[in-house]
């Protein structure tokens, strides 16, 4: 299921003139848009998209309120995915070639700024209050401590606690922001804000988690990146984790994973390792239960089809290919 099935009449439209806002802002320059247009096409729109079905929750919340936010948001996502694909070295992303490989790294660093100022601007130009500005400013601040956290100790096993704080800091804040934001323009309750930024809490926690399991095991012409790539890079994350507590082998995977090298063919044997034990329905069951979580947080004040939307955004979180 794609998530998009599950958006209400009001929620596509949204949806349809979202993309339209984001082709104009990236079209202000040429080389902008002729690098970030591919990449760009291919993203989910998840992080606008539950900003924008947050703040239509309780009441319709007009446009003119929500998609400037909303394109700033995809602009910002798509800037941090840029700079991180300088800083892992990846050739691909969404199916198309990365920015830094088709430009090098310092014109690619250029790009992530570009889109970065891009979204600033939207969010200046519209007025959107200290609130708005503080999440926001909060939210690129935890993204950029999640990524140094995870870039500071590569090829070293990450203790549990450890994986969870930096998948908080990297993609759950992001994710309860989003929410947290559709709460805040529209003016809810402090209590509904607070549900909202629960809500998108345990999405962004699963999200995270599935993310990490398609690394190994999605199929590659769905997620348009190589298998394996967080291992190649050195971030060592849940699967690989939660097998070394439980295989007999153990210590062949210790060894593969902290290296400090790693070839196609100890990716390969990594994946049989991990797949001879329990850690793939570990990693979906973690997964569901943050889902469970995000659920019950859900303010009962909202609209019941926007709760509908939300739930079933909830599970297209766990079910997803790419
Ligand atoms: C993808 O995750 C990357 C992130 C979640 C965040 C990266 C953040 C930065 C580089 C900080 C800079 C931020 C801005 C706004 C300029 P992943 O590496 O787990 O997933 P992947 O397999 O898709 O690369
Ligand atoms: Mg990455």
């Amino acid at each position: 299921m794609n998530f998009v099935a599950a958006l209400n009449e009001a929620a596509a439209k949204n949806l349809r003139v979202l993309e339209e806002q984001i082709r104009q802002a990236i079209s202000e320059d040429p080389f902008i848009f002729e690098a970030c247009e591919p990449l760009i096409r291919g993203g989910k729109r998840l992080r606008p998209m539950l900003f924008v079905l947050c703040a239509n929750a309780k009441a319709d919340c007009p446009p003119e309120k929500t998609m400037p936010l909303a394109t700033a948001l995809e602009l910002i996502h798509t800037a941090s995915l840029v700079h991180d694909d300088i800083i892992d070295t990846s050739k691909k992303r969404r199916g198309v070639e990365t920015a830094n490989s088709k430009y090098g790294a310092q014109i690619a660093v250029l790009i992530g700024d570009w889109l970065f100022a891009k979204a600033f601007q939207l969010v200046a130009e519209n007025d959107y209050g200290g609130a708005v500005q503080m999440t926001l400013s909060n939210l690129v601040k935890n993204l950029c401590i999640g990524e140094i956290r995870q870039d500071r100790s590569l090829f070293v096993v990450p203790t549990m606690s450890e994986y969870y704080t930096r998948i908080n800091l990297k993609t759950a804040i992001f994710l309860s922001s989003c929410c947290k934001l559709g709460g805040i323009v529209a003016n809810m309750t402090a209590r509904e804000v607070a549900n909202l930024t629960a809500y998108g809490s345990g999405l962004g926690l699963a999200f995270q988690i599935i993310d990490d399991l398609l690394d190994f095991f999605g199929d590659e012409t769905v997620t348009g990146k190589p298998h394996g790539g967080d291992l190649k890079s050195g971030v060592i994350t849940l699967p690989v984790i939660r097998a070394l507590e439980v295989s007999g082998d153990a210590d062949k995977l210790s060894e593969l994973v902290t290296r400090g090298e790693v070839s196609s063919a100890d990716i390969d044997a990594a994946i049989k390792i991990i797949r001879a034990t329990d850690a793939v329905d570990y990693c979906r069951t973690r997964a569901e239960a943050h889902i469970d979580s995000a659920r019950v947080n859900l303010p009962f004040t909202l609209k019941t089809s926007a709760s509908l939307a939300l739930e079933q955004i909830a599970d297209f979180i766990v079910d997803r290919t790419r």
